[in-house]
């Protein structure tokens, strides 16, 4: 018999609008393991070396390719010189492909277009690749390549401070400013204000896991195994590249080692990689260097930020103006919204939010982890700790007394907003009443201590994602297992898991009878891990599709999907949830089930532990004990299993509400009184970002956060030559990320907190709002700890003394 035969035409299929808030069944499972500290599901197959990443993949045919970048900041490629590479013993290709040499301006690719230019715009930009039988011969080859340019770097903008004179307005997003009152003419009036211009260099994302494409043709399909954070849309992006239709392209991208907002969209080594083994009919490994990764893939903008709060005596502020320049190539839409959450952390009745863009022959701006917010908070969080300063007010008084009722400049309410439980806890956690009042007034030997915070706030998304859930027949234990397929990623983050712990929980099964099948655009499309929307996005598709399924068993045994439930592989009735509507048919249905799942044990000739029915007692199903294998229901019913998908998109709350994760950031620094060596003694966190779906890889996720911020507040920063605009940091000895030795001990707590009107998960994004604020708490403690305020990121000790 066949599902068809059995369940008609109609697929099981449940897609979901965000069109109001709606319940959660997570709140009412039996198992309870949406939320409990699972171990990662793969940990085993990464730390034993099986989960093979891109440039680990073996073909007996494989070659492999080596990018040369531009040596000029600007200018024209006049020659490639093929045969000064084809000279080296073992190179079999040299690429210059028109593909490579793409203007920005004609991409039409949001992300991380495919880079290279007609003209050469960067120093670094992709301009050809070297493939040979193995890595090092390509590496002799790419460097053997001889190239000829027009340089044109005299018309090069490579100097920021010159620049900035030269911006254009950001126009072209229009909702991404603010002009809410006369904020101009209430500062001049204010009687407490503060005026301050904050700065932030250019980041690099740094994934642990360069990237990297390894491209095999199949006539005329590409399979490119690469590492990517977003396939369904990066196959779109490579198909229109490639200039092929999008079902000839296939990505996989099972393991990722991270990506932070560089891995969004394709980057050029796919589209350098696909072209090749086109060519040579074999396929062909591009993979980074660490210096081609900063050079060629993104940064963080740069920023120079201005902001403005004005405020009565009292500590009311009535004004807030946040004016931005960020910087990108030339014609690139891209640019990073500083101001994100400044549109709705604090009240005020005028209000002032824009951009400028400086355009740079710099290495194309990307989204790097929280854009936005993370740079942002750096300036607002700060000028608030300087407010509360002047007003000789608690940095977190101040705050309190500025909590909107609704979104300010939106006048609609918050989905949820605890970011005063989050500040009251924080700080009760962290002895927040210890700190210093006095600036520079704590020795502890020679060094000065002090204390710091800021709020973090993150605006939470959700984005339409697919996933199809199975219910199959299997050898284990239980006889079944669920098998999840969908083409999102996990990028380190834990997608894998917190899955599993959905469906586990949702169907009532052992986490090790859910089997999760990621990173394959063959499978259905999803939101990709990006903005912190990835857990909640998929998450929910995945939910959704265990929500048909429910259906489908319960329509097949006669029952309403509320009426029965997943217990250990069981199926049971259950009216517990759902008193009036046991109240109102409970007799029927107890008849008909008990009369169905008596009948199907019989005609399945299993036990399907059905004893007896209580029929005073409808609402203690822990007496009743009538259940079913779900084993023998798929022999029944669907013996080859039974296949769902979920569907989840936004709607009309998305409009409605301000939907944000929020947070309170915690520091303890000590700053050598002789030597300004500044040191992070310690970091506390408080987050309330929905319904946590796994407190172990949650609190990694804000550890990871949390770190990225002392990175950003003491080290992180591009320096660009100003010559021609070059990388003068261009790997991991020069630009500076954290090691464990400058992390300190990081606490997180997590506020409980489910939001209803997020999704039907009722969970947020949490990665991203750990690092919003983290560097700005770190940057008060410093002023706390030595009286002396620096608007310019990175702090460094020379800044000090
Ligand atoms: Mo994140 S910067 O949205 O990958």
């Amino acid at each position: 018999m066949s599902l068809t035969q059995i369940f008609g035409e109609s697929p099981l299929e449940k897609k979901l609008t965000m069109d109001k808030p709606v319940e959660s069944r997570l709140d009412t499972t039996d198992s309870k393991l949406v939320g409990k500290p699972l171990t990662r599901i793969e940990g085993h197959l990464k730390v034993a070396g099986k989960a093979t990443y891109t440039a680990e993949h073996q073909f007996d045919d494989l070659c492999h390719g080596v990018m040369v970048g531009a040596t000029i900041g600007k200018g024209k490629v006049k020659k490639v010189h093929k045969d000064t590479a084809l000279q080296v013993a073992g190179v079999i290709g040299v690429f210059h492909d028109p593909l490579f040499l793409r203007n920005p301006q004609q991409g039409g690719v949001k992300m991380a277009p495919v880079q290279g230019a007609s003209e050469v715009f960067y120093h670094g930009q992709p301009i050809a690749l070297v493939v040979a039988e193995t890595l090092e011969a390509a590496q002799e080859g790419a460097k053997a390549l001889k190239i000829d340019y027009e340089n044109d770097e005299k018309h090069g903008h490579f100097d920021f401070n010159k620049q900035k004179n030269h911006t254009q307005f950001i126009d072209w997003v229009t909702d991404k400013s603010d002009d809410i009152g006369k904020p101009e003419k209430t500062l001049k009036q204010a009687e407490v204000k503060v005026d301050v211009t904050y700065t932030t260099p250019s980041q690099s994302n740094m994934p642990m896991e360069p990237h990297s494409s390894l491209a095999r043709w199949f006539e005329d399909k590409l399979t490119l195994h690469t590492s990517n954070q977003m396939l369904a849309s990066s196959k779109i992006q490579l198909a229109k590249a490639l200039d092929i239709p999008e079902d000839n392209v296939r990505l996989l991208s099972p393991y990722v080692g991270g990506g932070f907002g560089s891995k969004l969209g394709i980057s050029p080594e796919s589209v350098m990689a696909a072209i090749a083994a086109k060519d040579l009919k074999r396929p062909v490994l591009v993979n980074m260097t660490r210096p081609q990764v900063m050079e060629t893939t993104v940064r963080r903008t740069n920023t120079e930020q201005r902001v403005a709060l004005g405020a009565d005596k009292d500590g009311k502020i009535h004004t807030i103006i946040h004016n931005s320049i960020v910087t990108n190539l030339p014609s690139e839409t891209f640019f990073e919204p500083v101001a994100v959450s400044t549109h709705f952390l604090y009240g005020g009745d005028n209000r002032q939010i824009k951009y400028e863009m400086a355009r740079m022959n710099f290495t194309l701006t990307g989204s790097m982890r929280a854009p936005g917010e993370a740079v942002g908070q750096l300036a607002l969080e700060c000028a608030m700790d300087e407010l509360a300063h002047t007003l000789k007010l608690c940095p977190i008084e101040l705050r309190k007394r500025n909590e909107p009722s609704e979104d300010p400049s939106k006048k609609i309410p918050y989905s949820t907003r605890k970011l005063l439980a989050c500040m009251e806890q924080g700080a009760k956690a962290f002895g927040w009443d210890e700190r210093p009042q006095t600036p520079a007034s704590r020795l502890d030997g020679d060094w000065l201590i002090g204390y710091g915070m800021a709020c973090a706030a993150r605006s939470n998304e959700l984005k339409p994602s697919q996933a199809r859930v199975s219910l199959l027949p299997s050898d284990k234990p239980l006889g079944v297992l669920a098998r999840i397929e969908t083409d999102m990623t996990d990028i380190g983050t834990g997608s894998y898991t917190i899955f599993a712990q959905v469906v586990a929980d949702m169907l009532g099964l052992p986490i090790d009878h859910v089997e999760v099948k990621l990173g394959d655009t063959d499978l259905p499309p999803a939101a990709g891990s990006g903005g912190s929307w990835g857990a909640s996005s998929a998450g929910s598709s995945i939910y959704l599709a265990c929500e048909a399924l429910r259906e489908k068993i319960a329509q097949s045994v006669g029952l309403h999907a509320d009426s029965i439930g997943f217990k250990q592989g069981n199926l049971y009735r259950q009216f517990e949830h759902d008193p009036s509507l046991a109240e109102k048919i409970g007799e029927k249905i107890n008849h008909t089930l008990t009369d169905t799942l008596d009948k199907l044990a019989e005609k399945t000739g299993l036990n399907s532990e059905v004893s007896v029915d209580n029929h005073d007692n409808v609402l203690d199903w822990e007496q009743v004990d009538t259940q079913l294998p779900l084993s023998s229901f798929l022999q029944q019913y669907a013996p080859h299993g039974l296949v769902a998908n979920g569907e989840i998109e936004p709607g009309k709350t998305k409009k409605e509400y301000r939907h944000a994760g929020y947070g309170a950031q915690f520091a303890e620094v000590g700053v050598h009184r002789v030597t300004g060596e500044i040191r992070v003694r310690r970091m506390l966190g408080t987050f309330a970002a929905g319904r946590i779906l796994n407190e172990k890889t949650a609190r990694s996720q804000c550890f990871g956060g949390m770190v990225f911020g002392i990175g950003a507040a003491l080290m992180e920063q591009i320096h660009h030559d100003k010559r021609d605009g070059r990388l003068c940091n261009h790997d991991l000895a020069e630009y500076q990320v954290c090691v464990n030795a400058d992390v300190p001990d990081l606490e997180v707590i997590m506020l409980p907190e489910t939001d209803p009107y997020a999704n039907p998960l009722h969970s947020k994004g949490i990665g991203e709002l750990a690092l919003s604020g983290a560097g700005a708490a770190i940057a008060n403690a410093i002023f706390n700890a030595t009286g002396v305020r620096v608007r310019d990121y990175p702090i460094t000790l020379g800044k000090l003394l």
